[in-house]
């Protein structure tokens, strides 16, 4: 599985170089980036590195994961020494426990990551998610049911969190169809 996603990933980089642009930060993370408590953060599926770079120029440390070599190596070149870049499988990638201010997971969805990297999480520190959810008035065809979110899902995921914050949206107006996100702030008790 793992191989799979590297060379589909290092294809859809290498194919697709507009993927590797610089894109905004999440809404999420950019109104809540600050209220984590510490500096300490793990971007999860970090891609091209558009929160690993935000949170790092505001002297936030951030672990930065991904399978794709081709899009760690661009944010190489990017990066100032605030961000580790880590090149591992997620399906299998354990965190240290406890360690983390705020965990970053957007436009990927890996159910027992989530599990996870809860205990990553020290207490007090934020959970933030936002990635594509089932709605039948979606625009891409075809897209794998394991990787789309159900209505409320990320409300049942942390239930034993404190909510900051819910919201469902439409996905950013750069990507070519309509998506319906969901997107998720939590503090761990
Ligand atoms: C849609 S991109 C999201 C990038 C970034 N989180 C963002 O929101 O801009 C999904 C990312 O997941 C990574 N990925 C897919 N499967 C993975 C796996 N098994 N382990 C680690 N990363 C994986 C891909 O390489 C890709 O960079």
């Amino acid at each position: 599985m793992a191989e799979q996603d590297k060379v589909k990933w290092d294809k859809k980089y290498s194919e697709n170089t507009e993927f590797l642009s610089y894109r905004s930060a999440a809404q999420m993370v950019e109104e809540y980036y600050h209220c984590c408590g510490g500096k300490r953060v793990l971007d999860l599926a970090c891609g091209a590195g558009r929160h690993a770079l935000f949170l790092s120029k505001r002297d936030y440390l951030v672990d930065a994961v991904d399978i794709s070599p081709v899009a760690l190596n661009h944010l190489r070149q990017q990066i100032n020494d605030n961000v580790t870049l880590i090149e591992a499988d997620l399906d299998t990638y354990i965190p240290q426990k406890e360690s983390y201010d705020l965990v970053i997971m957007t436009n990927f969805l890996d159910r027992d990551l989530i599990r996870r990297a809860k205990e990553a999480l020290k207490v007090g520190g934020l959970f933030i998610v936002e990635t594509y959810m089932e709605d039948e008035a979606n625009e891409k065809e075809g897209y794998n049911p394991d990787f789309l979110l159900q209505p409320q899902e990320l409300k049942q995921i942390f239930s034993d969190y404190e909510i900051v914050a819910y919201d469902e949206s439409w996905n950013e107006s750069y990507e070519k169809r309509r998506m319906k996100k969901q997107a998720i702030t939590v503090r761990k008790r």
